[in-house]
């Protein structure tokens, strides 16, 4: 049976079906909430709708595959008509934190083509000010060990993310530090202090960028707007 958080996350991404339009050029986001997304989107291409989407990760690729969505690259287009994507956590400014899932720099790279970014969560992950859910910083792994005495200098213990025994290895080869900050007050300045710092690849902060938020709850799907 469906447990409540699934169910806030379903009507979310359900609902974002409904922003798709024939012939569209989709991003199509990563995570749990997500894949609802792709359920439902699988379902409308089903039934006839023509649209293409680039996946912002191996495991969202998989599922489109699977579920008989048409995907396309960026050897072929270098802009999207929307993106729909997940997020650990939203501000009120539309602010987030992504990169739970470890696929941070995809999908930054997808979502800032896009002329619409929709982020669809469930109520859990609205919050006033960023910061609790630790903020992924994607690094390089060589000289990891000097990138993150840097990182320590900005106030913050970073934690290697695993992946079991290992370190976990994102897409494109490289580490996740969860850096948990607590409070963040200024996204913008952390994000460009954190993007100074050599072997650091992207921050999980996607500022700006957000057009709409369907936030899933028992009341139903709230949205918040720019
Ligand atoms: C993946 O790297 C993330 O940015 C996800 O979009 C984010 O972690 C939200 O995932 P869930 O929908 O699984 O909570």
């Amino acid at each position: 049976m469906e447990n409540q958080l699934d169910q806030k996350k379903r009507i979310a991404a359900e609902k974002a079906v409904e922003w798709i339009e024939d012939g569209m050029l989709i991003g199509l986001g990563s995570g749990s909430t997500v894949y609802w997304f792709i359920r439902k989107l699988a379902e409308r291409v089903h039934d006839g709708l023509r649209i293409q989407g680039i996946p912002s990760s191996k495991r969202t690729e998989q599922w489109a595959d699977e579920m008989g969505i048409p995907l396309t690259d960026f050897s072929k287009t270098d802009r999207l008509d929307l993106a729909i994507d997940g997020a650990d956590e939203v501000d009120p400014k539309l602010n987030l934190i992504k990169g739970g899932g470890g696929s941070l720099l995809r999908e930054k790279l997808v979502n800032q083509v896009a002329d619409k970014l929709i982020i669809i969560v469930d109520d859990s992950k609205a919050v006033l000010q960023l910061g609790q859910f630790p903020l992924p910083v994607e690094v390089v792994p060589f000289a990891w060990q000097t990138t993150v005495n840097r990182l320590r200098e900005l106030g913050v213990e970073p934690r290697l993310r695993m992946d079991g025994a290992r370190p976990f290895v994102s897409n494109n080869q490289n580490y996740i530090f969860d850096c948990a900050f607590q409070t963040i007050r200024d996204p913008q300045a952390l994000h460009r202090e954190l993007k100074q710092v050599l072997g650091v690849v992207e921050t999980g902060l996607f500022l700006n960028m957000a057009d709409l938020v369907l936030i899933g709850s028992e009341q139903g799907v709230q949205q918040l707007k720019k």
